[in-house]
């Protein structure tokens, strides 16, 4: 009969051979998604025994496959908020987080009633965050995946957002007129090359769609930045995600249709993250 402790020892076990960096840590989060108990349960109650434990291991070889640990529970914290996400969705990264305190940086009145796009919101993150911050703004998602708009708009009602948020389906900005106070994109900026050499979570399971940026990376800013200027409402900003070594070429792509560039914005591990920009 197994136990918790069992089961942990035997699904750590296969997650370190398989490389996965906390194996320990990713057994527990999935034994606690698969049984319904709470992670405290588990490490208080080693010798319980677990009536039945296939979920669990079934769990275990999808991750020792690199299948990401989001996937297999289905969610992903972002801005200390619940995201559901999905094999269509990008996972919320915490250095995306960078770019929602860049945006609350440009809010001189946070009870301002403000409109916000988010061009490739996936799953809603970036403007849900700002809208959990933002009483009375509302904004806009867009995505070119029918499937990513769908979760964002999940995300959105189980936020309690659904009321100020809406999702469209469409190319970057074709589908959306002007009048935004904040413009926020994470677009696809890996270069076509790099892909593959990504760790084997990103390169094999998120979506093509919400990492390749062509052959150079910069092909979402080349498509994007053009409209920004006319997006924005006087005095609005657009805060873009860049690559850790994009921040020149981006910069002078926007300042090639007239955007002034504040000086770029560092991540938590001080690698250049964001871009503020404004009509000149
Ligand atoms: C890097 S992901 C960012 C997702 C989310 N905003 C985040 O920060 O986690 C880029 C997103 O852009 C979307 N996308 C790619 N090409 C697009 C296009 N031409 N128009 C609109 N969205 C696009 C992808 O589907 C993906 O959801």
């Amino acid at each position: 009969m197994s136990t918790i402790k069992s089961n942990l020892d035997d699904g750590a076990r296969i997650l370190n051979s398989a490389g996965v960096e906390s194996p320990r840590q990713e057994a527990r989060l999935l034994l606690a998604h698969a049984s319904g108990l709470s992670v405290a349960t588990l490490m208080g109650y080693p010798e319980r025994v677990v009536e039945n434990d296939s979920l669990f291991r079934q769990l275990v070889s999808r991750r020792a496959a690199r299948e990401p640990l989001s996937h297999l529970v289905g969610r992903r914290e972002f801005w200390s908020l619940p995201f559901k996400v999905t094999a269509d969705t990008l996972d919320p990264r915490p250095d995306s987080e960078t770019i929602v305190e860049a945006a609350l940086d440009c809010v001189s009145d946070r009870s301002a009633p403000l409109r916000i796009l988010d061009l490739g919101t996936g799953t809603g993150c970036l403007l849900l965050a700002l809208l959990s911050e933002l009483p009375t703004a509302s904004g806009v998602g867009v995505d070119r995946s029918v499937a990513a708009a769908r979760v964002a708009a999940e995300n959105a009602a189980a936020l309690g957002l659904g009321g100020r948020a809406a999702f469209v389906v469409g190319d970057w900005g074709q589908a959306v007129t002007g009048g935004f106070d904040l413009i926020v994109s994470n677009p696809p900026y890996i270069p076509r090359d790099h892909i593959d050499g990504l760790e084997l979570e990103v390169s094999r399971y998120e979506p093509h769609l919400a990492l390749a940026g062509g052959e150079d990376g910069l092909s979402a800013y080349r498509a994007i930045l053009p409209d920004v200027p006319g997006f924005l409402s006087p005095g609005g900003v657009a805060v873009l995600e860049i690559g850790a070594d994009q921040a020149d070429s981006v910069t002078a792509l926007a300042q090639k249709v007239g955007l002034l560039v504040s000086p770029v914005r560092s991540d938590l591990a001080s690698r250049d993250r964001c871009l503020v920009c404004r009509k000149g």
